[in-house]
């Protein structure tokens, strides 16, 4: 029986999933590949620590030197699970120059140099799978790549950061401040310490980033895709979107407008009864649509040991396939053989339309409300519902609206004049609505 022998270089959380997979369902992947499928070395600056996985990796597998395994001639495909970038970089690109077919999770190098590395695969003649980039276990590289490839992709939208969704989740259950949620989802080890890149928004930026560059074929620049975190997001907001029939989510959000595509990353508030509100903890999930197959939604884990492991192996089971079967083409990184002439056009956010919520704190004075109105309508904007509380203890109350569709350019207008006011105590909330159609 043939064999196909694997290099794993970054043994932490997915490598050590990456491992188990393997070793667990050894039989059922020698079946589904018709070849073994071998781990034959695995490279970790820490050999010692103990990953508390079943079946541990020998002793004579293990070394400290990342080149072992991309100049090792035996092995056939290189796993990168170490993740950062420059060094992730450069060992991804000498494996490829080895003629090693490359398997990666790390989805900040997809997004920020996916091009390079997506040619330097064509320019090599291997393979980059990347299943494990987005969404963890939830296979919608997959998706993408095969199961919608007769479709014009025109919405991708989802919660593509455990982390984020967590931290919302324990805010809105519990009623607790950002910080105190975040420290929650750190004691339990579902963030990092801090979770910046993840409540900033970077993470869901750079998956949705990647998710695009398949779905229309060619690598976007990631500084275009607009991102804005859960950071500011306080309980008073949680519960005045609970009243007006919605829920906060950080969602990704790709639409295919025709000659443009809108790219965001932001606190959305979602009707209650829409499918992405109802995913709660560290859940992810990804509503997209295509022109023929209408809606399809993609629901699971977007991290952990296991869930990222099952993915990564996926791609390794269908790169060794294609060697077992001696495939002459290799699938293209972006699943276009001809990527399209015309490379995808972002919109600039200034000219997204959408209908907003904001929180002014303002001082309980005569004419406050119909002082803020006047700047909306000067703008364009026209206001759906309003609620207003009554005082805090500073003496300022929030005013609570939303509106009807408006032009993001003349929101952001609108608003600097409105912090400005003499009555108006606090930076204005503004969070902006989707799922309504
Ligand atoms: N940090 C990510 C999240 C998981 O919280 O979803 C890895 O992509």
């Amino acid at each position: 029986m043939k064999q196909i022998n694997v290099g794993i270089i970054g043994f932490g959380t997915v490598g050590a999933g990456t491992f188990e997979v393997l070793t667990t369902n050894r039989e059922i992947i020698t079946n589904r590949v018709g070849a073994r499928v071998v781990v034959r070395k695995i490279a970790d600056l820490d050999i010692e620590t103990d990953r508390g996985i079943p079946e541990k990796p020998g002793a004579e597998i293990m070394t400290t030197d990342a080149m072992d395994v991309i100049s090792d001639p035996e092995i056939h495909v290189v796993v990168e699970l170490m993740g950062g970038l420059e060094k992730a970089r450069e060992f991804i690109l000498k494996a490829m120059e080895q003629g090693k077919h490359v398997v990666t999770a790390n989805k900040a190098l997809l997004a920020e140099f996916g091009r390079e590395i997506y040619q330097a695969a064509e320019r090599c003649g291997v393979s980059l799978a990347f299943e494990a980039s987005v969404g963890g276990g939830i296979p919608i590289i997959g998706a993408l790549k095969t199961g919608l490839s007769g479709n014009r992709i025109q919405t991708c939208m989802g919660i593509l950061n455990g982390t984020s969704n967590y931290i919302l989740t324990q805010m809105t259950r519990e009623n607790l401040p950002f910080e105190s949620a975040v420290a929650d989802a750190v004691a339990l080890g579902f963030a990092e310490d801090p979770p910046t890149l993840d409540v900033d928004g970077t993470d869901a930026a750079h998956k949705l980033a990647i998710m695009i560059s398949i779905a229309f074929g060619s690598a976007i620049d990631f500084d275009q895709v607009f991102r804005e975190g859960i950071v500011g997001i306080t309980p008073d907001d949680i519960r005045f979107a609970q009243e007006f029939g919605y829920h906060i989510k950080l969602l990704a959000i790709a639409k295919d407008l025709g000659e443009q595509l809108e790219a965001r990353v932001h606190p959305v508030m979602i009707p209650k009864n829409h499918i992405l509100a109802n995913v709660h903890d560290a859940f992810n999930a990804i509503f997209l649509e295509g022109d023929f197959v209408g809606p399809t939604l993609y629901y699971g884990l977007g991290a952990g040991r296991k869930p990222t492991g099952s993915a990564v192996v996926s791609d390794i089971i269908s790169l060794a396939r294609d060697m077992v079967m001696e495939k002459r083409g290799m699938m293209p990184p972006l699943a276009h053989v001809r990527p399209p002439e015309k490379a995808v056009s972002i919109q600039p956010m200034d000219e997204l339309m959408t209908s907003y919520y904001f929180r002014v704190s303002a001082l309980d004075t005569p004419g406050v409300l119909s002082t803020i109105s006047g700047i909306l309508a000067q703008n364009g904007i026209s206001i759906s519902s309003v609620i207003q509380k009554g005082r805090d203890q500073k003496g300022s109350v929030p005013i609570v609206m939303l509106t009807h569709e408006a032009r993001e350019s003349q929101v952001q207008r609108a608003i600097h004049l409105i912090d400005n006011l003499d009555v108006v105590t606090d930076k204005t909330v503004v969070i902006r609505v989707e799922g309504n159609d």
